[in-house]
């Protein structure tokens, strides 16, 4: 059988709107043959239609959406994340050989960008398959952590000072390093600021931010949190469905 060659791109598209599109990404989605889009599994399918119109005004070729596997919810995380993302790549690969002609230029839309908080490179690197050749690019995206500082006007570092960008999960388990001041936290469904404790906390924090329905919050995090989660979980209920991110300095302290 012959080795099917195909020319990939994952294009950063922003956090959801269609202003945050770079016109790098609105020319690489024009010139792909085909752009996959999954829709069940790991992803929801609000963000595969979120995906579908946001190309559906420029891109008038193929679009083929596919199920995503579902991930195990074991005890042990990353050992779970790591077989979803074999299970991944043999899906990948699979919908490229039944879509994809060869040689085609194909594209996977990214949330964001592709280097934070998504494991699409990792995916892609995986794929070593007899049935399939691959060479891959990246087009650069504004990530959900740009367009909240913008949303919000704030610089994210302190004069000279380091960040952390980690998730809720890692907050809880791990809490906040003495050794950083601050902190931007993604990932996170289960308001995992509400167990802080630290007066100078200062919160600044953003739902579908960039997005038509962006929700904004900030405030001395004592003060706000409250009504973040109240306001969370109203937003969840009202649209089916929730994103946010959050950042958070320690005010006044030094690293
Ligand atoms: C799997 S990560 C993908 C991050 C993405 N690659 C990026 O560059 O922003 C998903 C997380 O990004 C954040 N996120 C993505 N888009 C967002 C948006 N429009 N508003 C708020 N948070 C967003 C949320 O913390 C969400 O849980």
């Amino acid at each position: 059988m012959e080795r099917l060659e195909i020319n990939l791109a994952l294009i950063g598209i922003g956090p959801g709107g269609q202003n945050f599109l770079t016109q790098e990404a609105i020319s690489k989605i024009q010139e792909s043959d085909l752009i996959l889009i999954p829709k069940k599994g790991g992803e929801k399918a609000e963000l595969a239609s979120v995906r579908t119109k946001l190309c559906e005004t420029f891109y008038e070729k193929q679009i083929v959406e596919f199920d995503l596997p579902t991930r195990n919810s074991s005890d042990h995380y990353i050992s779970d994340v790591n077989k979803w993302h074999d299970d991944i790549a043999e899906v990948w690969v699979n919908t490229l050989i039944e879509h994809a002609a060869n040689g085609s230029k194909v594209s996977f839309l990214i949330w964001g960008d592709p280097s934070l908080y998504d494991s699409s490179i990792r995916i892609v690197n995986r794929i070593n398959s007899e049935r399939i050749s691959i060479q891959y690019e990246i087009v650069a995206g504004i990530t959900s952590l740009q367009a909240l500082t913008a949303a919000h006007k704030i610089v994210l570092n302190e004069l000279a000072e380091p960040v952390l960008i980690t998730t809720g999960r890692n907050l809880r388990e791990q809490g906040w390093p003495e050794n950083v001041n601050v902190v931007a936290i993604m990932l996170d469904g289960a308001n995992s600021f509400s167990s802080l404790m630290d007066d100078r906390v200062h919160i600044w924090w953003g739902a579908y931010v960039g997005m038509q329905n962006e929700y904004l919050i900030d405030g001395p995090l004592k003060e706000v949190k409250e009504e973040i989660i109240t306001t969370r979980t109203k937003l969840r209920k009202q649209n089916g469905w929730i994103m946010d991110i959050y950042l958070m300095k320690r005010v006044g302290a030094k690293a």
